[in-house]
């Protein structure tokens, strides 16, 4: 593995490397051990978009390993000015020692990989997000203790979050159910990849259908960062695609709740369901540190 771009270039094995390291990592962690793994690397972090915890927690896991990360607003470099990715690529190789980057399109992340000579990490594109589906896959089994035999189901927009959900979760072993209204269902490439996995995948208009039996179930806004201008139409198209009590009562008597933050209440989840599940919702954002810390070692130790 030389990059992190999407969960469609991960195998299982990948995958589980990753979780068990995030693992190891935790507890070392949790019992105050050091593990200066990365000692003297530089991480660059580039945002063109917002957030608290990818910034946060990327931030804090290269400190934790020994190394430093350098925040790079895209308003500050010359990227935001038009200088071209390849370009940009090249120079920061020669600096840096790996690339965490937040932006809209998926190419820009892969031709950050492309053209340049050191690990690239997706901190979200429009497209995918790896890092928060392997810090939810990291929570499943911690609070599951396993994935096969769960079925996962996802209830919102088919974006970002949905298309790494689907082959993240396909991947582990889990089944997947996927409740969108019909225009806004996960990317092609996504759809084609399930293909391979048509008794465990499952895509409907319908929320109870796809919350039935669940063990783990998901959501995530109805407007992605860059759709701001769609909210208010989005709420009308999105209206009903919430977890509540309704939804929580056809899922298994424990499942666990899943959302990838920021959330906001009373749209795709209600109130009362998001402070019942607060727990498992909350150590999935701290997973989001100990997930990342591996990654950082697989690629850049
Ligand atoms: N879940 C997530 O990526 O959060 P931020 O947007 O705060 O980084
Ligand atoms: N789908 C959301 C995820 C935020 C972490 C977005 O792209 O804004």
């Amino acid at each position: 593995m030389k990059h992190l771009l999407k969960m469609l270039d991960l195998s299982k094995e990948e995958i589980f490397d990753i979780l068990n390291l995030a693992d190891k990592l935790k507890t070392e962690n949790k019992n105050k051990i050091e593990h200066h793994i990365l000692k003297g690397k530089t991480l660059g972090m580039i945002f063109q978009k917002s957030s608290t915890r990818t910034r946060v927690s990327f931030e804090v896991g290269m400190y934790q390993l020994g190394g430093s990360a350098l925040f790079l607003s895209s308003n500050d470099l010359q990227i935001g000015r038009g200088e071209p990715v390849q370009d940009t690529a090249r120079v920061l190789s020669r600096y840096l020692d790996g690339i965490m980057i937040r932006t809209f399109a998926q190419k820009e992340v892969e031709d950050l990989a492309k053209y340049g000579s050191i690990p690239i990490i997706n901190g979200l594109t429009d497209f995918a997000h790896p890092c928060q589906v392997l810090a939810d896959l990291m929570t499943i089994r911690e609070f599951k203790g396993k994935f096969d035999g769960l079925k996962m189901c996802f209830i919102g927009c088919g974006n970002n979050m949905a298309n790494s959900l689907i082959v993240g979760g396909l991947k582990v072993g889990m089944k997947v159910s996927i409740a969108c209204p019909k225009d806004y269902q996960p990317d092609g490439e996504v759809i084609e990849f399930t293909k391979e996995y048509k008794d465990k995948f499952f895509m409907t208009e319908n929320i109870m259908e796809a919350a039935k039996d669940s063990d783990v179930l998901f959501t995530d806004v109805w407007a992605s960062m860059g759709q701001e201008k769609e909210a208010e139409k989005r709420k009308e198209i999105f209206k009903g695609y919430q977890i509540d009590d309704k939804v929580m009562a056809i899922a298994k008597p424990k499942a666990i709740v899943q959302h990838c933050l920021p959330a906001h209440r009373e749209e795709e989840i209600t109130e009362k369901v998001f402070e019942e599940h607060a727990n498992e919702i909350f150590e999935e954002a701290e997973n989001r540190l100990h997930v990342q810390k591996a990654i950082m070692v697989k690629l850049m130790s």
